[in-house]
């Protein structure tokens, strides 16, 4: 395999340095929570090698929140190490698949890695980010092994229904492969939860985090979700050959968030809500930028209007050096740098104010 660097990981905040942004718009979770939140005693931990599946009490919280068996949930580093092993364990050079594209970077760079041929369905601004049913259906090709989906999306926060998630898996159940769906904002959608994609059959896989809503994404606790044991037996042992298990402590952490989600998301969520509102009410008075309104996660997708002259370099060098603020460019996304994605859950309401004010200011610089 061959790996290349994602510009997404080379240039996020954490490796140019928190200290280096004013206003973190960058940021694809909601704010990272310390430890004492959680009021874990640690110390009587014994250090010891954890179940190599995931810790059973984590499990069933994993288990209990999807309605399938603790058996049919394996813990991964993140959901980045559940999205590499579920392509290296199932995807050879030859094998085909196709990827919606924007998308977080992994779920495309890691089948690249492999060698596989991709077909990439491109959402476009103008459907309203929304994914043609038709057109994967016309991608599928005799050696697919794999559809790989994302909802709620990242970069653009648009959600599949229920049916049309539905319709995908028919389409991938009928080409005999399987369907990924990278559920990691799963927790954070502004209408009715979802239900867990990896119960409408054994071909369908569900990925998903501590990251985003839970903002602990130091601790490396993701997960897939699966009913197919032999799929499940395959996935541990490429965990095994990595990692053997997950960090003891990690996962202790983990299962205790998710214990405390009936308490911790509502407001979370109202919280999103009033971010949301705060992006819509700059986009309305912001005649240079246009938006799709996301329905989940804690991004979005907005894009500078196609008839604004603009320098773009100009409009992401002043945007950092004169207002320091960070967003999330198109090129992390394979897009056109006119597009960026704005992180509204992780800072305070009035870091995203001056951030968005930001915005506007270093699109006026930039005009051309
Ligand atoms: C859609 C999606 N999947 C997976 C990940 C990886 O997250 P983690 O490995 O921190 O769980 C991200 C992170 O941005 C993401 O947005």
């Amino acid at each position: 395999m061959k790996f290349v660097r994602m510009p997404i990981e080379v240039e996020s905040p954490e490796e140019r340095g928190y200290s280096t942004i004013r206003y973190n718009l960058a940021e694809s979770s909601v704010t990272d929570r310390p430890l004492s939140e959680f009021g874990l005693k640690l110390d009587d931990i014994v250090l010891a090698y954890a179940d190599h599946r995931g810790l059973p009490q984590l499990r069933a919280e994993i288990a209990g929140d999807g309605g399938v068996a603790e058996r049919d949930v394996l813990t991964t580093p993140g959901a980045a190490g559940a999205l590499f092993f579920i392509a290296t364990t199932l995807l050879q050079p030859d094998d085909h698949l196709v990827v919606v594209r924007p998308n977080y970077a992994t779920n495309l760079e890691t089948p690249r890695a492999i060698g596989c041929a991709i077909d990439l369905i491109d959402l476009r601004f103008e459907d309203g980010f929304a994914l043609d049913l038709d057109r994967l259906r016309r991608a599928i090709r005799p050696n697919t092994r794999l559809v790989s989906l994302t909802t709620p999306h990242n970069p653009t926060g648009v959600c599949l229904s229920p049916a049309q998630l539905r319709e995908a898996a028919d389409i991938a159940a009928k080409a005999g492969c399987r369907l990924l769906v990278d559920e990691t904002y799963r927790d954070m959608v502004f209408g009715t939860k979802p239900p867990l994609a990896a119960t409408i059959g054994p071909h369908v896989l569900s990925v998903s985090s501590m990251s985003k809503a839970y903002g602990i994404p130091g601790i490396r606790v993701g997960w897939v979700v699966n009913t197919d044991p032999e799929l499940m037996t395959g996935l541990l042992a490429a965990k095994e050959q990595i990692g053997i298990c997950g960090s003891i402590i990690d996962e202790t952490i983990a299962a205790a968030a998710l214990a405390a989600r009936r308490s911790f998301l509502p407001p979370l969520i109202e919280r999103l809500r009033a971010a949301r509102d705060t992006v819509e009410a700059w986009i309305q008075s912001e005649p240079g930028f246009e938006w799709v309104k996301p329905e989940g996660g804690c991004v979005c997708f907005p894009r500078i209007r196609r008839d604004v002259a603009v320098d773009i370099d100009r409009f992401y060098a002043v945007l950092d050096q004169e207002f320091g603020t960070a967003v999330g460019p198109g090129h992390w996304f394979e897009m056109d740098r006119r597009f960026l994605r704005v992180g509204f859950g992780w800072p305070t309401a009035a870091e995203l104010a001056e951030g968005l004010k930001g915005l506007s200011g270093a699109l006026k610089a930039a005009r051309l």
